[in-house]
Protein backbone atom coordinates (compact mmCIF):
# COMPACT_ATOMS: atom_id res chain seq x y z
CA UNK A 1 0.00 0.00 0.00
CA UNK A 2 2.75 2.61 0.90
CA UNK A 3 4.64 1.83 -2.36
CA UNK A 4 1.19 1.80 -4.08
CA UNK A 5 0.31 5.87 -3.06
CA UNK A 6 4.20 7.07 -3.65
CA UNK A 7 4.37 5.85 -7.24
CA UNK A 8 0.76 7.52 -7.45
CA UNK A 9 2.40 11.02 -5.42
CA UNK A 10 5.56 10.90 -7.81
CA UNK A 11 2.68 10.39 -11.04
CA UNK A 12 0.89 13.48 -10.12
CA UNK A 13 4.61 15.48 -9.05
CA UNK A 14 5.84 14.35 -12.50
CA UNK A 15 7.88 17.21 -14.05
CA UNK A 16 8.07 16.79 -17.87
CA UNK A 17 10.34 19.73 -19.54
CA UNK A 18 8.13 22.77 -21.16
CA UNK A 19 10.02 21.20 -24.49
CA UNK A 20 7.89 18.33 -24.37
CA UNK A 21 4.80 19.86 -22.32
CA UNK A 22 4.05 22.18 -25.40
CA UNK A 23 3.86 19.67 -28.37
CA UNK A 24 0.69 18.34 -29.54
CA UNK A 25 0.67 14.69 -29.96
CA UNK A 26 0.02 13.09 -33.66
CA UNK A 27 -3.72 13.41 -35.16
CA UNK A 28 -3.39 10.22 -36.20
CA UNK A 29 -2.11 8.49 -33.83
CA UNK A 30 -5.21 9.53 -31.15
CA UNK A 31 -7.80 9.08 -33.78
CA UNK A 32 -6.29 5.12 -34.79
CA UNK A 33 -6.82 4.62 -30.84
CA UNK A 34 -10.70 5.61 -31.21
CA UNK A 35 -11.14 3.30 -34.07
CA UNK A 36 -9.91 0.49 -32.08
CA UNK A 37 -12.34 1.01 -29.65
CA UNK A 38 -15.27 1.34 -31.82
CA UNK A 39 -13.95 -1.85 -33.22
CA UNK A 40 -13.63 -3.47 -29.94
CA UNK A 41 -17.15 -2.66 -29.25
CA UNK A 42 -18.21 -4.29 -32.03
CA UNK A 43 -18.89 -1.48 -34.90
CA UNK A 44 -17.64 -1.88 -38.45
CA UNK A 45 -15.64 1.35 -38.94
CA UNK A 46 -14.43 2.00 -42.56
CA UNK A 47 -10.82 3.32 -41.75
CA UNK A 48 -10.05 6.32 -44.22
CA UNK A 49 -7.84 8.10 -41.84
CA UNK A 50 -4.33 5.19 -42.32
CA UNK A 51 -1.21 7.23 -44.25
CA UNK A 52 -0.04 4.21 -45.57
CA UNK A 53 -0.41 1.74 -48.23
CA UNK A 54 -2.74 -1.20 -48.22
CA UNK A 55 -0.47 -3.41 -50.40
CA UNK A 56 1.36 -6.00 -49.59
CA UNK A 57 4.88 -5.42 -49.32
CA UNK A 58 6.36 -6.66 -52.49
CA UNK A 59 7.58 -10.59 -52.51
CA UNK A 60 11.56 -9.95 -53.64
CA UNK A 61 11.68 -7.45 -50.52
CA UNK A 62 10.33 -10.06 -48.50
CA UNK A 63 12.70 -12.59 -49.77
CA UNK A 64 15.81 -9.89 -49.32
CA UNK A 65 14.75 -8.87 -45.44
CA UNK A 66 14.89 -13.34 -45.04
CA UNK A 67 18.06 -13.67 -46.81
CA UNK A 68 19.72 -10.62 -44.24
CA UNK A 69 18.53 -12.81 -41.12
CA UNK A 70 19.99 -15.98 -42.77
CA UNK A 71 23.43 -14.68 -43.01
CA UNK A 72 23.14 -13.32 -39.60
CA UNK A 73 22.83 -9.27 -40.50
CA UNK A 74 21.88 -8.21 -37.62
CA UNK A 75 24.98 -6.29 -35.85
CA UNK A 76 24.89 -2.51 -35.66
CA UNK A 77 25.87 -1.10 -38.91
CA UNK A 78 27.75 2.74 -39.64
CA UNK A 79 25.58 5.17 -37.66
CA UNK A 80 24.46 7.07 -41.48
CA UNK A 81 23.91 3.31 -43.13
CA UNK A 82 25.54 0.89 -44.93
CA UNK A 83 28.13 2.17 -47.61
CA UNK A 84 26.51 0.30 -50.43
CA UNK A 85 23.18 1.79 -49.64
CA UNK A 86 24.35 4.95 -49.82
CA UNK A 87 26.25 4.65 -52.57
CA UNK A 88 23.32 3.09 -54.60
CA UNK A 89 20.94 5.70 -52.92
CA UNK A 90 23.30 8.50 -54.63
CA UNK A 91 23.82 6.68 -58.01
CA UNK A 92 19.74 6.26 -57.94
CA UNK A 93 19.27 9.67 -57.87
CA UNK A 94 21.81 10.93 -60.16
CA UNK A 95 20.52 8.44 -62.92
CA UNK A 96 16.56 9.78 -61.94
CA UNK A 97 17.32 13.31 -61.46
CA UNK A 98 20.82 14.35 -62.75
CA UNK A 99 22.04 15.49 -59.81
CA UNK A 100 25.78 14.46 -58.55
CA UNK A 101 26.03 13.26 -55.79
CA UNK A 102 28.05 10.73 -53.78
CA UNK A 103 27.80 8.32 -50.90
CA UNK A 104 28.65 11.20 -48.47
CA UNK A 105 26.12 13.37 -49.00
CA UNK A 106 23.39 10.43 -47.99
CA UNK A 107 22.38 9.72 -44.80
CA UNK A 108 20.14 6.41 -43.88
CA UNK A 109 17.51 6.90 -41.22
CA UNK A 110 14.76 5.49 -39.29
CA UNK A 111 12.06 6.69 -41.44
CA UNK A 112 11.92 10.29 -44.03
CA UNK A 113 10.62 11.07 -40.58
CA UNK A 114 13.50 11.15 -38.66
CA UNK A 115 15.56 12.53 -41.34
CA UNK A 116 13.21 15.84 -41.50
CA UNK A 117 13.83 16.08 -37.80
CA UNK A 118 17.09 15.81 -38.21
CA UNK A 119 17.87 18.55 -40.93
CA UNK A 120 15.34 20.63 -38.97
CA UNK A 121 17.33 20.05 -35.54
CA UNK A 122 20.74 20.68 -37.38
CA UNK A 123 20.02 24.15 -39.29
CA UNK A 124 16.96 25.70 -36.97
CA UNK A 125 18.07 27.86 -34.39
CA UNK A 126 15.84 29.60 -31.56
CA UNK A 127 14.13 32.03 -33.30
CA UNK A 128 14.87 31.41 -36.22
CA UNK A 129 11.38 31.33 -38.57
CA UNK A 130 10.26 28.09 -40.68
CA UNK A 131 7.61 28.53 -43.82
CA UNK A 132 5.35 25.97 -43.89
CA UNK A 133 2.37 25.83 -47.14
CA UNK A 134 -0.72 25.43 -45.50
CA UNK A 135 -2.35 22.76 -45.49
CA UNK A 136 0.96 21.30 -44.17
CA UNK A 137 1.61 18.10 -42.20
CA UNK A 138 1.55 18.67 -38.23
CA UNK A 139 4.70 17.26 -37.56
CA UNK A 140 6.61 19.54 -39.26
CA UNK A 141 5.49 21.87 -36.48
CA UNK A 142 6.38 19.64 -33.66
CA UNK A 143 10.02 19.50 -35.20
CA UNK A 144 10.09 22.85 -35.57
CA UNK A 145 9.10 23.49 -32.28
CA UNK A 146 11.95 21.31 -30.63
CA UNK A 147 14.23 23.08 -32.31
CA UNK A 148 13.29 26.22 -30.77
CA UNK A 149 11.74 27.24 -34.09
CA UNK A 150 9.51 29.27 -35.01
CA UNK A 151 6.73 27.79 -37.87
CA UNK A 152 4.99 30.43 -40.07
CA UNK A 153 2.23 29.40 -42.14
CA UNK A 154 1.69 30.62 -45.89
CA UNK A 155 -1.26 29.79 -46.84
CA UNK A 156 -2.58 28.28 -50.27
CA UNK A 157 -6.33 28.28 -51.40
CA UNK A 158 -8.40 25.05 -52.35
CA UNK A 159 -9.66 26.95 -55.66
CA UNK A 160 -5.63 27.46 -56.95
CA UNK A 161 -5.48 23.76 -56.40
CA UNK A 162 -3.36 24.20 -53.26
CA UNK A 163 -0.39 25.60 -55.37
CA UNK A 164 2.01 28.01 -53.51
CA UNK A 165 1.22 31.77 -54.10
CA UNK A 166 4.75 33.06 -54.61
CA UNK A 167 3.98 36.45 -53.40
CA UNK A 168 2.72 35.56 -50.36
CA UNK A 169 6.08 33.29 -49.78
CA UNK A 170 7.62 36.73 -50.62
CA UNK A 171 6.06 38.82 -48.37
CA UNK A 172 6.57 35.65 -45.10
CA UNK A 173 10.21 36.07 -45.38
CA UNK A 174 11.83 38.23 -42.72
CA UNK A 175 15.51 38.38 -41.71
CA UNK A 176 14.99 35.38 -39.49
CA UNK A 177 13.60 33.01 -42.47
CA UNK A 178 16.35 30.34 -42.83
CA UNK A 179 13.86 27.62 -44.31
CA UNK A 180 11.14 26.88 -46.86
CA UNK A 181 9.62 23.22 -46.40
CA UNK A 182 8.25 21.44 -49.66
CA UNK A 183 6.19 18.38 -49.61
CA UNK A 184 4.65 17.62 -53.30
CA UNK A 185 3.19 15.56 -53.78
CA UNK A 186 1.36 16.81 -50.71
CA UNK A 187 -0.14 15.59 -47.82
CA UNK A 188 -3.18 16.31 -47.00
CA UNK A 189 -3.97 18.24 -50.08
CA UNK A 190 -2.67 15.76 -53.20
CA UNK A 191 -1.53 19.05 -54.60
CA UNK A 192 1.60 18.37 -56.98
CA UNK A 193 3.73 21.43 -57.87
CA UNK A 194 5.11 22.08 -61.26
CA UNK A 195 8.55 22.61 -62.31
CA UNK A 196 7.65 25.75 -63.46
CA UNK A 197 6.63 26.82 -59.80
CA UNK A 198 9.76 24.53 -58.08
CA UNK A 199 11.90 27.27 -60.15
CA UNK A 200 10.09 30.16 -59.42
CA UNK A 201 10.50 29.19 -55.08
CA UNK A 202 14.27 28.24 -56.01
CA UNK A 203 15.17 31.44 -57.30
CA UNK A 204 13.61 33.24 -53.91
CA UNK A 205 15.48 30.72 -51.79
CA UNK A 206 18.98 31.68 -53.80
CA UNK A 207 17.66 35.49 -53.74
CA UNK A 208 16.87 35.25 -50.01
CA UNK A 209 19.57 32.35 -49.03
CA UNK A 210 16.97 30.10 -47.46
CA UNK A 211 17.49 26.00 -47.52
CA UNK A 212 14.82 23.97 -49.33
CA UNK A 213 13.71 20.56 -47.52
CA UNK A 214 11.79 18.58 -50.24
CA UNK A 215 9.98 16.14 -48.66
CA UNK A 216 9.57 13.68 -51.74
CA UNK A 217 7.89 10.70 -49.78
CA UNK A 218 5.01 10.73 -52.27
CA UNK A 219 7.11 11.09 -55.25
CA UNK A 220 6.18 8.00 -56.83
CA UNK A 221 2.41 8.21 -56.57
CA UNK A 222 1.51 11.45 -59.01
CA UNK A 223 -1.15 10.90 -61.14
CA UNK A 224 -0.25 13.41 -63.77
CA UNK A 225 1.56 13.68 -67.48
CA UNK A 226 4.58 14.97 -66.35
CA UNK A 227 7.28 13.00 -64.06
CA UNK A 228 7.64 14.35 -60.54
CA UNK A 229 10.17 17.05 -60.31
CA UNK A 230 12.14 17.89 -57.51
CA UNK A 231 14.23 21.30 -56.78
CA UNK A 232 17.67 19.12 -56.53
CA UNK A 233 16.89 19.19 -60.14
CA UNK A 234 17.19 22.73 -61.04
CA UNK A 235 21.10 23.33 -60.74
CA UNK A 236 23.68 22.37 -58.90
CA UNK A 237 23.63 25.44 -57.10
CA UNK A 238 19.88 24.81 -56.24
CA UNK A 239 20.83 21.43 -55.31
CA UNK A 240 23.65 22.94 -52.74
CA UNK A 241 20.50 24.72 -51.13
CA UNK A 242 18.30 21.85 -50.97
CA UNK A 243 17.82 18.81 -48.39
CA UNK A 244 16.16 15.84 -50.47
CA UNK A 245 14.48 13.75 -48.38
CA UNK A 246 12.29 10.24 -49.48
CA UNK A 247 11.93 6.84 -48.18
CA UNK A 248 10.47 3.34 -49.07
CA UNK A 249 7.45 3.42 -46.55
CA UNK A 250 5.01 4.59 -49.11
CA UNK A 251 6.50 3.43 -52.14
CA UNK A 252 7.32 -0.40 -50.77
CA UNK A 253 4.50 -0.83 -48.34
CA UNK A 254 7.53 -0.49 -46.28
CA UNK A 255 6.13 1.61 -43.23
CA UNK A 256 6.84 -0.78 -40.09
CA UNK A 257 10.81 -1.13 -41.09
CA UNK A 258 11.65 2.44 -40.70
CA UNK A 259 13.61 3.17 -43.77
CA UNK A 260 14.21 6.81 -44.96
CA UNK A 261 17.35 9.04 -46.53
CA UNK A 262 18.34 12.23 -46.71
CA UNK A 263 20.75 13.42 -49.80
CA UNK A 264 22.18 16.88 -48.74
CA UNK A 265 25.79 18.60 -49.03
CA UNK A 266 28.09 17.21 -47.05
CA UNK A 267 28.74 19.21 -43.67
CA UNK A 268 24.73 19.12 -43.29
CA UNK A 269 24.92 15.19 -43.70
CA UNK A 270 27.61 14.95 -41.13
CA UNK A 271 25.99 17.05 -38.65
CA UNK A 272 22.87 14.56 -39.02
CA UNK A 273 25.16 11.91 -38.61
CA UNK A 274 26.59 13.48 -35.34
CA UNK A 275 22.76 13.48 -33.94
CA UNK A 276 21.77 10.04 -35.23
CA UNK A 277 24.92 8.81 -33.63
CA UNK A 278 23.60 10.16 -30.17
CA UNK A 279 19.78 9.57 -30.21
CA UNK A 280 19.21 5.84 -32.37
CA UNK A 281 22.43 5.10 -34.08
CA UNK A 282 22.17 2.98 -37.08
CA UNK A 283 18.70 2.53 -38.34
CA UNK A 284 17.40 -1.02 -38.64
CA UNK A 285 20.19 -3.79 -40.47
CA UNK A 286 17.80 -5.58 -42.03
CA UNK A 287 15.28 -2.98 -43.38
CA UNK A 288 18.75 -1.39 -44.98
CA UNK A 289 19.28 -4.66 -46.43
CA UNK A 290 15.90 -4.88 -47.89
CA UNK A 291 16.15 -1.32 -49.63
CA UNK A 292 19.13 -2.21 -51.64
CA UNK A 293 16.87 -4.83 -52.58
CA UNK A 294 13.89 -2.09 -53.59
CA UNK A 295 16.17 0.00 -55.88
CA UNK A 296 16.63 -2.91 -57.91
CA UNK A 297 12.57 -2.94 -58.59
CA UNK A 298 11.77 -1.25 -62.08
CA UNK A 299 9.60 1.02 -63.71
CA UNK A 300 6.82 -1.31 -64.26
CA UNK A 301 6.80 -1.91 -60.41
CA UNK A 302 6.09 1.22 -59.89
CA UNK A 303 3.87 2.03 -63.24
CA UNK A 304 1.55 -0.30 -61.63
CA UNK A 305 0.94 1.13 -58.04
CA UNK A 306 0.73 4.64 -59.90
CA UNK A 307 -2.28 3.13 -61.90
CA UNK A 308 -3.79 1.11 -58.76
CA UNK A 309 -3.56 4.65 -56.57
CA UNK A 310 -4.66 6.77 -60.12
CA UNK A 311 -7.79 4.97 -59.92
CA UNK A 312 -8.55 4.97 -56.37
CA UNK A 313 -7.93 8.88 -56.65
CA UNK A 314 -10.78 9.16 -59.20
CA UNK A 315 -13.23 7.08 -57.38
CA UNK A 316 -13.20 8.84 -54.10
CA UNK A 317 -12.73 12.56 -56.15
CA UNK A 318 -15.89 11.77 -58.02
CA UNK A 319 -17.87 9.99 -55.39
CA UNK A 320 -17.20 13.03 -53.07
CA UNK A 321 -18.24 15.66 -55.60
CA UNK A 322 -21.35 14.11 -56.20
CA UNK A 323 -22.01 14.94 -52.75
CA UNK A 324 -24.33 18.35 -52.31
CA UNK A 325 -22.20 21.59 -51.03
CA UNK A 326 -18.94 19.46 -50.48
CA UNK A 327 -16.10 20.96 -52.29
CA UNK A 328 -13.45 18.68 -53.36
CA UNK A 329 -10.24 19.37 -55.63
CA UNK A 330 -9.26 16.95 -57.30
CA UNK A 331 -6.06 14.86 -56.16
CA UNK A 332 -2.76 15.02 -58.08
CA UNK A 333 -0.96 12.83 -56.18
CA UNK A 334 0.05 11.33 -52.85
CA UNK A 335 -3.22 8.97 -51.29
CA UNK A 336 -5.55 12.35 -49.76
CA UNK A 337 -8.12 14.13 -50.39
CA UNK A 338 -8.75 17.20 -48.21
CA UNK A 339 -12.84 18.44 -48.99
CA UNK A 340 -13.82 21.30 -47.50
CA UNK A 341 -17.49 20.84 -45.28
CA UNK A 342 -17.51 24.63 -44.60
CA UNK A 343 -21.72 24.48 -45.78
CA UNK A 344 -22.61 21.67 -42.89
CA UNK A 345 -21.46 23.98 -40.35
CA UNK A 346 -24.11 24.93 -38.37
CA UNK A 347 -26.34 22.45 -39.31
CA UNK A 348 -28.03 19.87 -36.25
CA UNK A 349 -27.04 16.32 -35.52
CA UNK A 350 -29.97 14.14 -35.44
CA UNK A 351 -28.92 13.70 -31.61
CA UNK A 352 -29.54 17.45 -30.79
CA UNK A 353 -25.93 19.12 -31.19
CA UNK A 354 -24.52 21.61 -33.78
CA UNK A 355 -21.68 21.11 -36.08
CA UNK A 356 -19.46 23.79 -35.43
CA UNK A 357 -15.79 22.22 -36.28
CA UNK A 358 -13.57 20.29 -38.16
CA UNK A 359 -13.27 17.99 -35.25
CA UNK A 360 -16.95 17.26 -34.21
CA UNK A 361 -17.60 17.02 -37.93
CA UNK A 362 -14.86 14.20 -37.86
CA UNK A 363 -16.74 12.86 -34.48
CA UNK A 364 -20.06 13.02 -36.11
CA UNK A 365 -19.23 11.06 -39.39
CA UNK A 366 -17.27 8.37 -36.67
CA UNK A 367 -20.42 7.71 -35.41
CA UNK A 368 -22.88 8.09 -37.97
CA UNK A 369 -21.47 6.92 -41.61
CA UNK A 370 -19.03 4.99 -39.18
CA UNK A 371 -16.01 5.94 -41.45
CA UNK A 372 -13.15 7.82 -39.87
CA UNK A 373 -11.35 10.48 -40.91
CA UNK A 374 -8.74 13.00 -39.96
CA UNK A 375 -9.98 16.68 -39.08
CA UNK A 376 -8.56 19.33 -40.69
CA UNK A 377 -7.58 22.03 -37.72
CA UNK A 378 -3.95 20.15 -37.11
CA UNK A 379 -3.65 20.43 -41.26
CA UNK A 380 -4.42 24.15 -41.26
CA UNK A 381 -7.47 23.57 -42.91
CA UNK A 382 -10.07 24.12 -40.09
CA UNK A 383 -13.16 22.82 -42.30
CA UNK A 384 -11.36 19.96 -44.02
CA UNK A 385 -11.73 16.61 -43.11
CA UNK A 386 -9.19 14.58 -44.55
CA UNK A 387 -9.71 11.56 -46.40
CA UNK A 388 -6.97 8.95 -46.95
CA UNK A 389 -7.40 5.99 -50.31
CA UNK A 390 -5.15 3.70 -49.71
CA UNK A 391 -7.38 1.26 -49.49
CA UNK A 392 -9.65 -0.50 -52.40
CA UNK A 393 -12.15 1.02 -54.85
CA UNK A 394 -15.27 -0.64 -53.08
CA UNK A 395 -14.53 0.51 -49.41
CA UNK A 396 -13.67 4.03 -51.08
CA UNK A 397 -17.54 3.92 -53.05
CA UNK A 398 -18.88 2.43 -49.37
CA UNK A 399 -17.78 5.03 -47.56
CA UNK A 400 -18.59 7.93 -49.90
CA UNK A 401 -22.00 6.46 -49.51
CA UNK A 402 -22.31 6.27 -45.77
CA UNK A 403 -20.62 10.28 -45.40
CA UNK A 404 -23.84 10.80 -48.05
CA UNK A 405 -26.41 9.64 -45.82
CA UNK A 406 -24.89 10.58 -42.88
CA UNK A 407 -25.05 14.31 -44.20
CA UNK A 408 -28.16 14.32 -45.61
CA UNK A 409 -29.32 13.66 -41.84
CA UNK A 410 -28.05 17.36 -40.94
CA UNK A 411 -30.84 19.84 -40.50
CA UNK A 412 -29.91 23.10 -41.96
C1 LIG B 1 4.41 14.25 -45.70
C2 LIG B 1 5.03 13.10 -45.00
N1 LIG B 1 6.36 13.10 -44.81
C3 LIG B 1 6.97 12.10 -44.18
C4 LIG B 1 6.26 11.02 -43.69
C5 LIG B 1 6.99 9.94 -42.92
O1 LIG B 1 7.45 8.92 -43.68
P1 LIG B 1 8.31 7.73 -43.03
O2 LIG B 1 7.38 6.60 -42.77
O3 LIG B 1 9.35 7.40 -44.06
O4 LIG B 1 8.93 8.26 -41.78
C6 LIG B 1 4.87 10.98 -43.86
C7 LIG B 1 4.09 9.86 -43.31
O5 LIG B 1 2.89 9.89 -43.19
C8 LIG B 1 4.25 12.03 -44.54
O6 LIG B 1 2.93 12.05 -44.74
Amino acid sequence: MFGESRIERNRKSMRLSPRIKELQPSPTLSLRQRVQELTGKGHTILDMSLGEPDLPMPRVLREAAKQAIDEGWTRYTPVAGIHALREKLAEHLNQRKGTHYKASDIIVSGGAKQCLAQAIYSLIAPTDEVLLLAPYWPSYVTQIQLAGGRAVSVPTRAQDGYQPDLDKIQKAITPRTRMLILNSPNNPTGAVYSRATLEAIAEIALERDLWLLSDEIYERLTYLDTPPFSPAEISPEVCARTILVNGFSKSCAMAGWRLGYMAAPKPLIEACETLQGAWTSNTNSIAQRTALAALDLGQGFFDDLRGVFAQRAHCIQAGLSAIPNLTVPAPQGAFYVLPDFKAYFGRRTPQGSYITSSHQMAEYLLMEAKVATVPGEPFEAPTCLRLAYATDTQIIEQAVEQIKHALAKLDE
